[in-house]
Formats: structure tokens, C-alpha cells, sequence
């Protein structure tokens, strides 16, 4: 976290150009150069800070004191064949006034002002359990619900009788210290996570029960799992499995994107990690990340509980214990050699496969762990459509419809009698809405004309819409009789239904 000399407001040090790129005087400074081609002109930038930057950044160096941030850059721009310069460094160029004094200056987001280097921040946040505040009972709102997974890791293993591949998901709310809340309900200090904790053996109990580990290659079938997948192919299996999820309730592909982290990304406890982004009207955003996460959690409640989160298996300490005493030695020196690589001790690895040739280890895990507000933010975004439609006396008018898919709808249908006048048509609609009601959420609507009564459920984006009317009565001969009109939502297209095919059709749509 850095905070900034001028306006004193904090800015998170790993958001530091994101929250840049939103800004007004980011952007309008950057129409005014070209950093692509790295043309610059000291005029077209006097012009700028003398009459936007002055409103929109005031405590830029480059509205401060033009002349002289302009020299660093012209003396910059000398180099820039050999070292071009990217957008990154232009903004630091022009928030820096004393170049050989202080180096260059990382500006505010805000103001333009100058940042203070980063400082670590707690992300965590702090309170107290019972009425008396002290140091003994500190407490901590938990950032993420996969704690609570590990916590009662033999809880649920000694309770559910189950044995690794296996899951436990949980969801709930998480708490984070943000800085900087925004993007509607896209980052705030309180939401609600959906975590599954995947437990697998590690791949060199696999090696042991099948003789080799499935790795992961481009075109890998991931499509049923096999008992000698390692990690890798279980990390890259629930990359599809969750897509899969999303492409359910109507997140295509042309909406996704993925972002496999740089080593340097990764968070302290992960072998490896992709988010999974939706392209939300603001840029592509994070809505899930699926995370290798080894047996670091296990490992560390373990070792400062005390407490074993080893799990036991008798196939494989027979597998084991068939091993001839050449191949062992072999084994050994391969784990060994792996572990050492991996910055862990010979000694850890000694104790590690000790344990392994007895059946024993600890679990490790593949985590996707997915943000609920962030993904209703995009279904919202996604659902959100305007259309120029006739209403029913042929004139145009605008319609507002949300496109949910009918897995997602919180509405599934709207059931109306086209008359409420008439009884014997409220009584047949008060019918199919009680048919209906113990299967979905429906909504039962009798005022107002009918298209005005569809129009709000396109609103709610109710994906089905069924009328009982004159013919449901069978007031226009038998072979009509208890059938109703069923709108689809986006189409607006209307057919006739049976009243025993409703349910069927509808929870097939729903489901
Ligand atoms: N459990 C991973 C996260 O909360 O980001």
C-alpha cells in the first residue's frame, strides 16, 4: 500500500494501474501523446497540463512545474530507440519533477501527486470476541472460507467415511481489508465466496499405485478422470469442469478469458493458478481463481495444531511394500532428488516417503474458489439488453429485457388469466400457478393489461410467460380446453400448451 504525499488517499500497490486506467486525467493525457510510437510533443503537453491537467490532476509535476519534468523526458527520449518507453514509465516521467534527486515518481491515481513507496498492509480485519477488548481475544474476520475446509479436515474425512479424490465445498462470506472498494459490487470488504477444496494424493503416491502419473499436454482428454491423474491434469480438469459451469448459466466462451499467473503472481501457497475472467463493461475482471495448492494448508494447520491431517491408505502401503529393495533405492532417489529441487529439506523428503511406504500422507489440493457477487455482477451484465420492439398496437417502443438464462432466472414464469374480471379464469390461472409453485419460483400477476404485465416480467427477466385464457376454458371448442399460451421471454413467440406438458417442459428448462 502506498499513500500519497498530496491528497494523503491510499492506493493498493498491486491495483496501482488499474485504478490509473479508470482515471480522467489518465486518459486524456494519453490521447495527447503516442506511446506506441513514442512521440512526444513538449508542446501539445504544456497545452494539456495548462488546461486539464491543472483541474484533473493538480499535483502532477507536469502541471506543477512543466519546464523542468518536460526536460527529464526529452532527455529520456534520446534513449528511447534502445530502451522504448512504455506507458507505464511515460506516467512516472511526467510525475517527476526531481529526477536526479529522488528517481522517478510513481503518481497518485487520484491527484497526480507523489506515491510513498509501498508498505505491507494487513488485508485482514481485526476485532474482538466478548465485551472486553484486550489481547486475549483477538480476533479475525476470515478472508476466505477455505480455512474452515482444512480446519475440520478429519471431521468430515472420519464422518463422510471418504477417501481421496474428494471434495468439500463450502459457501459463505469472506472479509477483506480493501482499500479501494469498486466497480458496483465487483470488490468490496464483505462478500460471498463459493470454495470447493478438491483432495487428491500426491503424485508420488500415484507413481506408487499405477507406476506412472498422467501429466498434463495440450489435448490431454480430461473428460472422465482416471485414478493415475496427477495434479495437473486435476487443475487443468476443473478449468473445464468450472467453464463448463459457466457456459451452464449462459456465460459463453466469447465472454471468458483466462489468465494463467507468472510464477511471480502466484500467491505464497500455490504450485499454480488460473482466473478465470469475465469481460465485464469495465474490462476483463476475475471471477474465479482455481488454485494448486499442494498440501501447504494441511501442512501447516498440522504443524501448528499438532494435530496429524495424514490420511491413511492400505492399497498403497501394499503397493509398497512390493517393491523390491533396488527399487526403492530408485524411488527414493527420485523423490528425494524432486524435493530437494523444490527447496525442501533431504530431510523432509527422508520423513515424506517414510511415511509413503507406510500408507500415509497428506492430502493435496486443487481449489477453485469463485467470487458469488462478482459472477451475479456479470450475469446482471451479461442478462442486460435493450430492444426496439412493436407493442401490440404495432407501435415501436423500447423494451427492457433481461436475458438470464433460465437456470439463473429468479423468476422462473409468470402466470396470468388474461381477465381478472372473470373467475372462472382466475381460478383456472390460481391452478396452474399452485401446479407449478412447489417446483420454482413463480409469480402470479392479474392486473393491468397483458402486455404490460409481459413487459415486467421481461424486466425480471422471467424466461416463460403463460396466459389463461378463453380457449384454457374451452370456450372455443374441446381441442383447445386446458391448453394456455406460453411467451418465451426473448423470441416474444407465443404457442399453445398443454396444461400436463407445462411442468415437464418447464423444469427441463429450468434445471
Ligand atoms: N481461497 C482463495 C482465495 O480466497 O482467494
Amino acid at each position: 500500500m502506498s499513500t500519497c504525499k498530496s491528497c494523503k488517499k491510499l492506493v493498493r500497490s498491486d491495483q496501482w494501474w488499474s485504478l490509473m486506467v479508470e482515471q480522467p486525467w489518465v486518459q486524456s493525457l494519453a490521447a495527447v501523446v503516442d506511446v506506441a510510437t513514442q512521440t512526444f510533443e513538449g508542446v501539445a503537453l504544456l497545452h494539456w497540463a495548462e488546461k486539464k491537467g491543472k483541474h484533473l490532476a493538480p499535483n502532477l509535476a507536469l502541471v506543477r512545474n512543466p519546464q523542468v519534468t518536460l526536460s527529464w523526458l526529452a532527455e529520456r527520449s534520446k534513449n528511447f530507440k534502445d530502451h522504448p518507453l512504455d506507458a507505464k514509465e511515460f506516467f512516472q516521467y511526467v510525475a517527476t519533477e526531481q529526477l536526479a534527486a529522488t528517481g522517478l515518481i510513481t503518481p497518485c491515481p487520484h491527484c497526480g501527486g507523489e506515491l510513498t513507496a509501498p508498505r505491507p498492509f494487513n488485508l485482514m480485519l481485526r476485532t474482538h470476541t466478548g465485551p472486553i477488548e484486550s489481547e486475549d481475544n483477538l480476533a479475525y474476520l476470515r478472508p476466505e472460507t477455505a480455512q474452515a475446509i482444512f480446519a475440520q479436515f478429519n471431521n468430515i474425512k472420519d464422518s463422510s467415511r471418504v477417501k481421496v479424490p474428494y471434495g468439500v465445498a463450502q459457501i459463505g462470506k469472506a472479509f477483506r481489508n480493501e482499500i479501494t472498494p469498486r466497480n458496483f459490487t465487483f470488490r468490496s470488504r464483505e462478500f460471498e465466496q463459493m470454495e470447493l477444496e478438491f483432495f487428491i494424493a500426491p503424485d508420488e503416491a500415484i507413481q506408487l499405485l499405477h507406476g506412472s502419473v498422467a501429466k498434463w499436454n495440450e489435448g490431454a482428454d480430461l473428460s472422465a478422470p482416471q485414478p493415475n491423474w496427477g495434479w495437473e491434469m486435476w487443475h487443468h480438469y476443473w478449468v473445464v469442469e468450472r467453464t463448463k459451469y459457466y457456459n451452464d448459466i449462459g456465460l459463453d466462451a466469447s465472454v471468458l478469458d483466462y489468465h494463467w499467473q507468472a510464477k511471480t503472481e502466484l500467491a505464497h501457497y500455490a504450485r499454480a493458478t488460473v482466473d478465470i475472467l469475465y469481460k465485464f463493461p469495465f474490462g476483463a475482471d476475475e471471477l474465479e481463481g482455481i488454485a494448486a495448492r499442494g498440501d501447504f494448508d494441511l501442512s501447516q494447520h498440522q504443524k501448528h495444531s499438532g494435530k496429524s491431517l495424514e490420511v491413511f491408505d492400505d492399497e498403497l502401503r501394499v503397493a509398497a511394500a512390493k517393491l523390491s529393495e533396488q527399487e526403492r533405492r530408485v524411488f527414493l532417489d527420485e523423490v528425494a532428488a524432486e524435493w530437494v529441487d523444490a527447496n525442501k529439506s533431504a530431510q523432509d523428503a527422508a520423513i515424506f516417503y517414510d511415511k509413503l511406504f507406510a500408507g500415509r500422507f497428506i492430502p493435496h489440493v486443487i481449489e477453485p474458489s469463485a467470487g458469488v457477487d462478482r459472477l451475479l455482477l456479470a450475469l446482471i451484465c451479461q442478462a442486460y439488453d435493450e430492444e426496439t420492439v412493436a407493442d401490440e398496437k404495432g407501435k415501436s417502443e423500447t423494451r427492457v429485457v433481461m436475458r438470464f438464462h433460465p437456470r439463473v432466472a429468479p423468476i422462473k414464469v409468470g402466470i396470468f388469466p388474461l381477465l381478472k374480471n372473470r373467475p372462472e379464469l382466475v381460478q383456472k390461472a390460481v391452478e396452474v400457478r399452485d401446479l407449478l409453485r412447489p417446483h420454482m419460483n413463480v409469480f402470479y400477476d392479474e392486473g393491468g393489461a397483458i402486455g404490460r404485465r409481459y413487459r415486467r416480467q421481461d424486466e425480471a427477466g422471467t424466461p416463460f410467460g403463460v396466459t389463461i385464457d378463453f380457449e384454457t376454458l374451452g370456450e372455443r371448442g374441446d381441442e383447445l380446453k386446458d391448453t394456455v399460451t406460453l411467451r418465451h421471454r426473448d423470441s416474444m413467440k407465443q404457442e399453445r400448451m398443454k396444461i400436463a406438458d407445462l411442468l415437464p417442459f418447464l423444469l427441463a428448462q429450468v434445471r
